[in-house]
């Protein structure tokens, strides 16, 4: 196929802001990590403030605290190091001396247990000190990076340590942020909610999905909303379905590509957890809203989560027979990932185990892949079905939201059956290489009719000349300038958990031993293509 770049960026047009930016600025404030000696923290969190700290967006009153054990040595040196090593790994921009200098000398790390409650007591009296110091109010992040059986626990203590203003305070203001997994099913969801809501009100309250702060996530309310073109489209009159992809290259272990000795796991983690709780539940559900949601009226927090939550209420459950028919769940077996060998997930988890000493489960059901069509029963989509699938170790990380228009109908240029036009797609590239394209048919040059599909190409490095920041920076910000537009909602949690909960049953219930394989390196198992070839569809080939 052609693939044109047809597209350019207006330097004389104005560029407008809108939401966050345009109104609530970062205020000051202290941000507290608890689980800062994490890999999220590693990661993501600390290269996204360093970023910040680069472009002078953050409050000019701030500092970072992390909290929690593994600290080796000196505290605040040991965070600093470790900050400066996932920058360096994973930050879309490298440490540079001048920037590093500023931004370390803000980072402190606290050691405590989070079940400890006189290493609040400790982080209390550094906090003041910190305040002091950097003329911060005693406004306060508390980012609860830990699993979810632990938040009850963290909040409780904030609480008594008398660390967590009331709303209706206006010098200053205490915020939480709560990590995923939030729960493990609609009651456990239920149970973190409430645990958080005895000492934070809702307004106080950040439940993270960092793919909300995703570029191009965010682009899809702007395409949608700032052109006239598509919106008149965007419903069952014009869109033949929708496919939303979220592959990853990655497996749950990560070894050295020399030696094939495991550097790092999440099966401590992932195993008995699996992709429909660690994809679909937040992250694709949630792209699932945007993409789909009605016009909100504006773009204050409680319209936006409105008109998203509008969406989950609407998604058709699925029987019993519905998760037979319309969702399969896969497990990844050795196979090779860009010319490395991998293992299969079953070895991974034994593995891990028995590397603890540990009994490792035999023979894991836990997914790592799954595939699904469902409905939104409204008026906007009505019958039209949306494809979503999402896995590890699949043959490269791409993930994209494909809108397929309805064919042309069958005069014309589309007049042979059996040579039948391709369909107009409109696919909206999340990462890698975020942008957009327009698949249409053209004519081929030349004196006869020959019809082509060719691509009209939109990318965000190549059009705006610049990294796009990561997710986590712009929500960081978001939290700071107190604006939740981006963040769940409880209704929308327990939405989402409400439709995922009856398919983890279904699984739970039938006790099977074994699930679909697919090879490490390629696109899922076979039942997946099956399931959409069954509409006479087939997944997009990225
Ligand atoms: C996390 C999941 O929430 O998102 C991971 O727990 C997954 O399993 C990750 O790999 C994907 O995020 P991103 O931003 O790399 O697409």
């Amino acid at each position: 196929m052609a693939a044109t770049r047809g597209v350019s960026v207006d330097s004389k047009a104005n560029p407008l802001t809108w939401g966050a930016a345009q109104t609530l600025l970062p205020q000051p404030c202290a941000l507290v990590i608890f689980g800062a000696a994490g890999d999220l923290s590693w990661r993501k969190l600390l290269p996204a403030l360093y970023n910040l700290n680069v472009d002078g967006v953050l409050p000019s009153n701030f500092a970072v605290v992390g909290f929690g054990i593994g600290a080796e040595g000196d505290p605040d040196e040991w965070i600093r190091q470790r900050a400066k090593d996932g920058t360096e790994r994973f930050s879309r921009r490298p440490p540079e001396d001048s920037h590093w200098a500023d931004f370390a000398r803000s980072l402190f790390y606290v050691n405590g247990s989070f079940n400890d409650a006189r290493a609040y007591g400790q982080l209390k009296a550094r906090l003041e000190s910190i305040d002091q110091q950097f003329g911060i109010p005693g406004s306060r992040i508390y980012y609860l990076a830990v699993p979810p059986n632990v938040v009850g626990t963290c909040v409780e203590h904030l609480k008594s340590a008398g660390m967590v203003a009331s709303p209706s305070d206006t010098r200053l203001f205490t915020r939480v942020i709560v990590e995923k997994p939030i729960g493990r099913d609609l009651e456990s969801a239920k149970k973190v909610i409430a645990d958080v809501d005895k000492a934070f009100s809702e307004n106080q309250t950040y439940r993270i999905d960092h793919y909300l702060g995703k570029e191009t996530v965010q682009n899809l309310l702007v395409i949608r909303f700032a052109n006239s073109i598509f919106e008149p489209l965007w419903n069952k009159n014009h869109v033949d379905h929708v496919q939303i992809t979220v592959a990853e290259e990655e497996g749950l272990t990560h070894r050295d590509p020399k030696t094939h000795e495991v550097t790092g796991s999440r099966i401590g983690y992932y195993e008995g957890v699996g992709a429909l709780r660690d994809m679909v539940q937040n992250h694709i559900l949630q792209v699932l809203c945007v993409t789909t949601m009605e016009p909100p009226w504006s773009l204050a927090a409680d319209v936006v989560r409105d008109a998203k939550g509008g969406v989950l209420r609407c998604l058709r459950p699925l029987s019993r027979e519905d998760v037979k028919t319309s969702v399969v769940r896969a497990q990844y077996i050795a196979g090779d990932v860009n010319g490395e060998e991998v293992p299969g997930y079953r070895h991974e988890v034994r593995e891990y185990f028995t590397s603890r000493n540990q009994p490792a489960p035999a023979d894991s059901t836990t997914e790592t892949f799954v595939a699904m069509r469902l409905f939104i029963d409204n008026w906007r989509w009505a019958d039209v079905p949306f494809y979503i699938r999402t896995g590890k170790r699949m043959p490269k990380r791409a993930s994209e939201v494909a809108i397929q228009f309805k064919n042309v109908p069958h005069i014309l240029f589309n007049s042979y059956p059996d040579v039948p036009l391709e369909p107009t797609v409109l696919a909206l590239r999340v990462q890698p290489e975020e942008g957009l394209s327009l698949r249409i048919a053209s004519k081929l040059p030349g004196p006869k009719v020959r019809i082509y599909p060719v691509k009209l190409e939109f990318n965000y490095t190549a059009s705006y000349s610049a990294t796009t920041p990561e997710a986590y920076e712009r929500l960081l910000l978001d939290v700071m300038a107190g604006d939740a537009t981006l963040f769940m909602r409880r209704d929308a949690v327990e939405a989402a958990w409400q439709f995922v909960t009856p398919i983890l049953e279904t699984w739970e219930q039938s006790r099977e031993r074994y699930l679909p394989e697919y090879r490490a390196g390629t696109w899922g198992p076979l039942e997946a293509d099956k399931l959409i070839e069954a509409d006479g569809q087939q997944w997009r080939t990225l």
